[in-house]
């Protein structure tokens, strides 16, 4: 399903750009003005187009992924969204209001952005506390407010322990973290993030996954950049990919990988009679294969979160008794792959 060129026109499953009112993945209903909304982005750095009509709305409570290759237009769309470069044609709108008021960014939509640039821009002879404090005070923060701020910023990255040694002496994840940490001190409404967790280590990218998805359960939205499709897959309720300054298709992960139209595998490990339970898999709706290999049984089906609950209450009767059950899904790097024709470590 290869589309290159001009042909190419945003795929959504749900247009928000201009009201939300439409079910989130989770099923719950957001009505109202988007947190934030980008529509019709244009940009070109001398002749080279940089991003072409790109559109997308982000609703309060809502985590959207932005997901593309070195140079797809990912950094140039959130300059604009955060008022640092102006757009050559379209408008963006933070919780209803424009990012520029035609002269300059406007303060108050500015004002409920959380940016967290990709690289780290804190003082390394300061502290994470010294640096935050700084940085609220430039927010206009002070006096108890901004400590229980700052108190609240380095607990939700976790570095409550390490918060008054010097950043330079913090590895590159804790960087990070308290990169973020600064970007959430004001209480913003949207928070940014630039591939956050490029280079980290194990656990600080996993403590940035678990904030960022806490925040937004909180109802804060989310815009997420990143090469590495398995965290937008984790904390992204839809993602856009964009290529070549084109955002070509939208939806939630789930119905991106289901676009493949591919099956899903599914492995069953357990004791008894294997034989019997392959046979009776194989009568389920929706299956393809199911044979038996080595400790268990292997299937194909249509949808495999579905099946697994079949599977589990045919094998009861089979007599075998389960140790586990895995699917393993189709990945969105296929569907980058088959949507854009590249890798997306190009
Ligand atoms: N200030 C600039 N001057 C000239 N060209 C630019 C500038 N900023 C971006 N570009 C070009 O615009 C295109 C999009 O760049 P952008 O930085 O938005 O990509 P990206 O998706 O963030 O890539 P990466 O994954 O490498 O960070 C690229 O072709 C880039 O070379
Ligand atoms: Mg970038």
């Amino acid at each position: 399903m290869h589309r290159s060129g001009d042909d190419r026109t945003v795929d959504r499953t749900v247009d928000r750009t201009d009201d939300l009112t439409d079910d989130l993945t989770d099923g719950r209903t957001t009505v109202g003005t988007p947190a934030l909304s980008c529509t019709g982005l244009t940009k070109s750095f001398g002749g080279r187009v940089a991003l072409d009509k790109v559109s997308f709305a982000i609703a309060p409570g809502e985590c959207y992924g932005l997901l593309g290759p070195n140079g797809a237009g990912k950094t140039t769309t959130i300059s604009i969204a955060c008022g640092l470069l102006r757009p050559d044609a379209g408008v963006v709108n933070v919780c209803g209001e424009p990012i520029t008021d035609g002269r300059g960014s406007s303060m108050a939509a500015r004002g409920n952005i959380g940016y967290v640039p990709q690289d780290v821009a804190l003082y390394p002879e300061l502290s994470a506390v010294e640096n935050l404090k700084f940085f609220g005070r430039l927010y206009g923060l002070g006096g108890r407010h901004l400590a229980a701020r700052v108190t609240d910023a380095v607990e939700t990255v976790g570095l409550s322990d390490r918060a008054n040694d010097k950043v330079g002496t913090y590895s590159g994840g804790m960087k990070r973290r308290a990169n973020i940490a600064a970007a959430l001190l004001h209480e913003p409404r949207v928070l940014i993030l630039d591939e956050p967790t490029v280079g980290v280590d194990p656990q600080s990218r996993h403590a940035i996954l678990e904030m960022v998805d806490r925040r937004r359960s909180e109802g804060l939205a989310v815009l997420y950049t990143t090469h590495y499709m398995e965290e937008a897959a984790r904390v992204c309720q839809r993602i856009g990919i964009i290529d070549a300054g084109k955002l070509v298709v939208e939806d939630t992960p789930r119905g991106l990988t289901s676009r493949l139209g591919g099956s899903d595998r599914i492995r069953v490990t357990g004791e008894g009679d294997l034989v019997a339970l392959a046979s009776a898999c194989a009568d389920l709706p929706g299956v393809g294969a199911s044979v038996v290999v080595d400790g268990g049984v292997a299937l194909t089906a249509d949808d495999g979160r579905q099946l697994i609950p079949l599977v589990v209450s045919v094998a009861a009767k089979a007599g075998v008794s389960l140790s586990s059950a895995e699917v393993i899904e189709p990945d969105l790097e296929d569907v980058f792959l088959a949507l854009t024709g590249k890798e997306l470590r190009d």
